[in-house]
């Protein structure tokens, strides 16, 4: 199994993207705390994969705005597993939406605090950590396609997804001779409840967007879940500082 005795962290994993991907990288046998500001969440997810995977998941419950926050989720990590080599940094959210002209700044500043500082905040703890123990280690940023296209309507989650992207892109260059590899994921549209809840409110939108994906659907967490496996395992070994979509191919369409 390609994760075999290594210790990953998924942020925001209570649901969506993030169950999806702890859940994948539990199935290539590593060990995964799953930490969300949720913490029942957290722990139903940690339950179904202890379910099929018995003693694989812990969890742990924290909001990644707060620096404090994050260097216990990075403690609790190290003592009950002893040692963390994957981490994928995935939580993140839009707190606005409308015309660019109609945002105020609590908004953009609220985007920007989860979607890009929390993820900074986690990264600046993460690599101290990482080089401490001084072995190979791998981090999966999760961002968007929005980055790459931009986002009618939600520009500011879009402008921060693009920060994520460049972060990544200087993260990996400073810590690439400590072992660490750095890589983005920009997922397309998924099946996630966020999703499923637009959908129930705008149907044409739901049609518009799985024609938009050169598959003619949308995707499911778990595809995410299979590139960050992949990603975090030895056998991405040459590969740092990418940002790869995953979406059906609607990046090209
Ligand atoms: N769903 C999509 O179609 C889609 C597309 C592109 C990118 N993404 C990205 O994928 C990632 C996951 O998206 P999703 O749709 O699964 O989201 P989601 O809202 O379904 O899940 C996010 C999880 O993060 C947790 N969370 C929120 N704020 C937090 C905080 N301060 N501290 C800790 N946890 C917190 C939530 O409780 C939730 O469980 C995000 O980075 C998102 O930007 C999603």
């Amino acid at each position: 199994m390609e994760l075999e005795n290594k210790v990953s962290l998924v942020t925001g994993a209570g649901q969506g993207i993030g169950e999806g991907i702890a859940k994948v990288l539990a199935s290539h046998g590593s060990k995964v705390m799953i930490v969300d500001l949720n913490g029942s969440s957290a722990e139903r997810v940690a339950n179904e994969i202890n379910t099929l995977f018995p003693k694989c998941a812990s969890f742990y419950e924290a909001d990644l705005t707060d620096s404090k926050a994050i260097q216990s989720m990075i403690e609790t990590t190290l003592t009950t597993y002893a040692k963390l080599d994957c981490i994928c940094n995935n939580a993140a959210a839009s707190k606005g939406l409308g015309p660019v002209e109609n945002y105020s700044l609590e908004e953009v500043q609220a985007t920007l605090d989860l979607t890009f500082t929390s993820l900074w905040k986690c990264l600046q703890i993460e690599i101290k950590t990482l080089k401490e123990q001084s072995v190979s280690s791998s981090i999966v940023n999760i961002s968007s396609n929005s980055a790459i296209r931009g986002y009618a309507f939600n520009s500011i989650y879009a402008a921060s997804k693009a920060a994520v992207n460049n972060l990544t892109q200087s993260v990996a260059k400073e810590v690439a001779r400590n072992g660490i590899r750095v890589n983005a994921i920009s997922p397309g549209t998924i099946n996630t409840p966020g999703v499923r809840q637009y959908f129930e409110a705008e149907p044409k939108a739901k049609d518009m967007l799985e024609k938009s994906s050169l598959l003619r659907r949308i995707g499911e967490p778990e595809e995410i879940g299979e590139l960050v496996s992949f990603l975090l395992s030895d056998r991405s070994s040459f590969i740092t500082g990418q940002v790869i979509s995953v979406d059906g191919g609607s990046s090209i369409n």
